[in-house]
C-alpha cells in the first residue's frame, strides 16, 4: 500500500504573514502540492494565528480536491470551528503559546474530558479524528479508548536521532515508533507519523509496517526556496513511494 503524504502548508502563510501581503498564497500553494502527488493538505489554525487564518481555512475547504487534515488544539474555540468547516481529519494537537512549534505530543491524560468532547463531536459529523501523540503505549491506549481513528506518532524524537553523531540513538527511536505502530493497528487505529520528517530522513519511517501516512511541512518548504514547490513535493513523494516499496 503506498504510504499518504500530506504537505503542512503552514509555512507559506509564514512568509506571507512576514509582510502582511497577500502572497504567497497558502491556498495557491495547496493546489501546486496537489498537482505535484500530495494526497491530502495539512494546515495548523494555532490559537495566535501565527500562520494559518480562519479565512485560509476556509478557502481551502472551498478549493482544495484532496484531504484536508486541520491540526488544532482542543479547545471550544477549535471545536466550533471544526463543527462549522468540517475538514476530512481534525488532528489533535498540543500548543504553548511561546513553543516555535509542535514540541511534544498531546497530554490525553492531562486533557482527557477536553479530546473526548472533541473527539464525539468529530464523530458526530464524520470527521476522521487523529490524536498527535508521542510513540508510548499509554498514549496509544488511551487513544483508543477515547475513541480516536488514527493517531500521529511524534517523530521529533526519531529525527533529532538522525542529526549527525547521534546514530546510535536512532535505532531505538525506530523501535519505539515500530512498537507503537505495531499496537494501534492491533487496536484497529490508523498510523500516521510527523515532525521533523525530510526527504532524508523519511524512508525508514515509511518503512515501518502499519504506517499509512506522513505529514511534512518544514523541510518541503524550506526545499521549495531552492528547488521549487513542486519540485520539492515530487522529490519527497519519490523518496517515500521508494522507501515504502522496498519495505
Ligand atoms: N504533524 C503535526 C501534528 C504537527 O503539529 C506538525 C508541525 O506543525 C507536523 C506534522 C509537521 O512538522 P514539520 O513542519 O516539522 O514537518
Amino acid at each position: 500500500m503506498p504510504v499518504r503524504l500530506h504537505v503542512n502548508i503552514d509555512h507559506v502563510a509564514t512568509v506571507r504573514n512576514a509582510r502582511g501581503t497577500r502572497y504567497p498564497d497558502p491556498i495557491y500553494a495547496a493546489h501546486v502540492c496537489e498537482a505535484a502527488g500530495a494526497d491530502g493538505i495539512t494546515a495548523h489554525l494555532r490559537e495566535d494565528r501565527r500562520h494559518i487564518k480562519d479565512d485560509d481555512v476556509e478557502r481551502l475547504r472551498a478549493s482544495i480536491t484532496s484531504h484536508l487534515n486541520l491540526e488544532c488544539a482542543a479547545t471550544d474555540e477549535m471545536r466550533q470551528i471544526a463543527e462549522r468547516v468540517v475538514p476530512d481529519t481534525v488532528t489533535l494537537v498540543p500548543e504553548r503559546r511561546q513553543e516555535r512549534t509542535t514540541e511534544g505530543g498531546l497530554d490525553v491524560a492531562g486533557q482527557r474530558d477536553a479530546v473526548e468532547a472533541f473527539v464525539s463531536m468529530c464523530r458526530k459529523v464524520g470527521i476522521r479524528a487523529s490524536l498527535f501523540i508521542a510513540p508510548d503505549e499509554d498514549s496509544v491506549q488511551l487513544a483508543h479508548a477515547l475513541g480516536a481513528e488514527q493517531v500521529e506518532l511524534h517523530t521529533g524524537e526519531y529525527c533529532h536521532a538522525c542529526e549527525p553523531g547521534k546514530k546510535h540513538e536512532r535505532g531505538t527511536e525506530l523501535e519505539r515508533l515500530a512498537r507503537a505502530t505495531e499496537l494501534a493497528r492491533s487496536l484497529g487505529l490508523e498510523v500516521a507519523a510527523g515532525h521533523g520528517l525530510t526527504r532524508h530522513n523519511v524512508g525508514s519511517v515509511v518503512a515501518i509496517p502499519g504506517v499509512s501516512e506522513v505529514n511534512i511541512g518544514h523541510s518541503v518548504i524550506a526545499d521549495a526556496v531552492f528547488l521549487g514547490l513542486a519540485e520539492a513535493v515530487r522529490q519527497l513523494r519519490a523518496s517515500i513511494d521508494r522507501h515504502a516499496f522496498l519495505a
